[in-house]
């Protein structure tokens, strides 16, 4: 059923979600085994849960997840995924700092190559304000631009995924 969802919401938003299918279990653990034990997470663009859920497993029990998702539909999802550490705000990322003060750790699958020059720049202000930074792409393109924004940007490949996919792990110092 999700899968179905997904698929609606990429015809109806093809730029906004990105790709066709959320992300497979084996990448979804790759993104949430870069957090690293840090306990208060933010998730940008979380889809129906996929990623979501693999970071609540590797969360302290006092830690806490908030993910921003714009699209109404798959909010719906996550809020099925009943865990106290969790909470969904349908928003755009990029307004964030209405509601966490923790930025230290963010994971996201916001699909940044198909973004216009000033919505990916907004995003990477943001995210260069973290200590550690995980992004889920389908390019290995973005390494230079990461890197004006990170001293430490390391790619990550993921074959088991449709499509194959990247993940930048990007830290303010190595
Ligand atoms: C490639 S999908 C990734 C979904 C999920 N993280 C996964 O890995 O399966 C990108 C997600 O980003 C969301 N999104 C796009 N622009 C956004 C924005 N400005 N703020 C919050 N979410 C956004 C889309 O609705 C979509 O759910």
């Amino acid at each position: 059923m999700k899968y179905l969802r997904f698929v609606y919401e990429f015809l109806k938003y093809p730029k906004q979600v990105g790709t066709f299918t959320q992300s497979s279990k084996a990448l979804a653990k790759k993104m949430a085994e870069q957090i690293n034990g840090s306990p208060y997470i933010v998730e940008f663009g979380a889809g129906t849960g996929s990623v979501t859920k693999e970071i609540l497993k590797r969360l302290p029990e006092n830690g806490r997840l908030t993910c921003f998702e714009i699209n109404p539909e798959f909010c719906r999802c996550l809020e099925k995924i009943r865990d106290s550490r969790l909470k969904v705000i349908n928003d755009d990322a990029r307004n964030c700092e209405h509601y966490v003060n923790n930025l230290d750790c963010i994971v996201s699958g916001l699909p940044l190559a198909l973004f216009n020059k000033s919505k990916k720049q907004s995003i990477l202000s943001i995210t260069s304000k973290s200590k550690r930074y995980i992004q889920l792409q389908y390019t290995p393109f973005l390494g230079k631009k990461m890197k004006r924004y990170f001293s430490d940007v390391k790619l990550k490949f993921v074959s088991r995924n449709l499509p194959p996919a990247f993940i930048y792990v990007c830290s303010a110092s190595p």
